[in-house]
């Protein structure tokens, strides 16, 4: 009798060592085709005893029903084998050469937000720590608790964009200046506090000097003993840090807020050739922040004790300070999200001071 063992491990051992499926279609005619040996086999079935043909009739359609198998498995192998191929070999190169002659595609960073990094970079120097708050406040931090309430003028001054709800003390509005957050940190932290408050403000106001949105710097000094001698080597130190001259002439004229007494508005000494504003140099005075010592009624609506604390409070509007430190005329052009005006005045990455204003916005 034929030796199906060996007739099953030959066929095997071929259909293993196939390389193709050239190879594997010759295997299979050699072996299950109209005259493949497997085929000749089942058919000299017919030509044995019925008691043969039943436990032969099974080997064979064993070894055959194996040989298909073990060819559908060697298929689908050389089938991976081609596909990894085809991966390993395809060299698509997908990467663009840089369009050469400039750095137009290289993102810059806007001149509010670099105005608004180097003042916090300043006053990180002096001991400042950054505070911010929401856009959206209530009557009470942004009005009631600045002392100034309901009936006073100067709530018309500010020409509030008011969120349609309850009136009363909870009434929320978009904040008209960044005076709240001084509220907010004297209620939440205990004094001594020295803390600045960069962010965005809003009022109903749209022309080439204003904006419907713009920024403002907030700054809080609560000690046991500060006074206006402080505020004003501080302030003045500041603008000179900031428009980097030496000496800068700086004037404190007395104004009126309703949250500070005494209160001042700073001039810094400038003058003007032309379109070309020169800081520091000339007789010209040009109106640049609010100051003044912190009223003592602000002070006991945050819980403060004003005989035992008092201090010191400044805001600055963020778009002033770049205007002119970087000689930009319109305030509208900073929001015109003009890309060429951008790639003009905005700042390389390069250089970013390390306290940056992004570090610290909400929302
Ligand atoms: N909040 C004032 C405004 O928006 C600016 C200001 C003035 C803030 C004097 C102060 C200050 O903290 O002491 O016009």
């Amino acid at each position: 009798m034929t030796n199906i063992k060996d007739i099953k491990n030959n066929v095997l051992r071929d259909i293993y060592k196939a390389k193709s499926f050239k190879d594997l279609q010759i295997i299979k005619i050699r072996e299950l085709g109209k005259k493949g040996k497997i085929s000749l086999l089942m058919k000299s079935l017919s030509t044995v005893s019925n008691e043969e043909k039943k436990s032969l009739g099974k080997t064979y359609n064993e070894l055959r029903l194996k040989v298909l198998d073990t060819l559908a498995v060697k298929e689908q192998d050389l089938k991976d084998i081609e596909i990894i191929n085809k991966i390993n070999n395809e060299n698509l190169d997908i990467t663009l050469p840089v369009r050469s002659g400039n750095n137009d595609d290289e993102g810059k960073i806007h001149p509010i937000s670099r105005t608004i990094d180097s003042i916090i970079d300043i006053f990180a120097n002096f001991g400042f720590t950054v505070e911010t708050g929401p856009d959206i406040e209530n009557d009470f931090n942004n009005f009631t608790a600045l002392n100034i309430p309901d009936d006073h003028p100067a709530r018309q001054d500010h020409d509030t964009f008011y969120i349609k709800n309850e009136v009363d003390e909870n009434r929320k509005l978009l904040r008209t200046h960044t005076s709240p957050v001084q509220i907010r940190t004297m209620i939440n932290k205990n004094p001594p506090i020295r803390i600045i408050a960069p962010g965005r403000t809003f009022r109903s106001d749209d022309d080439a000097t204003h904006s419907p949105m713009f920024h403002q710097i907030e700054g809080l000094v609560i000690e046991k003993e500060v006074n206006m001698g402080h505020l004003k080597s501080l302030i003045k130190s500041f603008c000179e840090d900031f428009f980097e001259v030496e000496d800068l002439p700086v004037r404190f004229r007395p104004s009126y807020f309703p949250f500070t007494e005494p209160s001042a508005e700073v001039d810094i000494g400038y003058s003007k050739k032309g379109n070309s504003i020169n800081i520091g140099k000339g007789s010209d005075w040009l109106e640049v922040m609010g100051c003044g010592m912190v009223h003592p009624k602000v002070l006991i609506n945050c819980g403060i004790d004003p005989e035992e604390w008092q201090g010191f409070a400044f805001g600055l509007g963020v778009e002033r300070f770049a205007m002119l430190k970087y000689g930009i005329a319109d305030l509208r052009n900073f929001y015109e999200g003009d890309i060429r005006w951008l790639d003009h005045y905005g700042f390389s990455l390069q250089g970013v001071p390390s306290n940056t204003w992004s570090k610290f916005r909400e929302g």
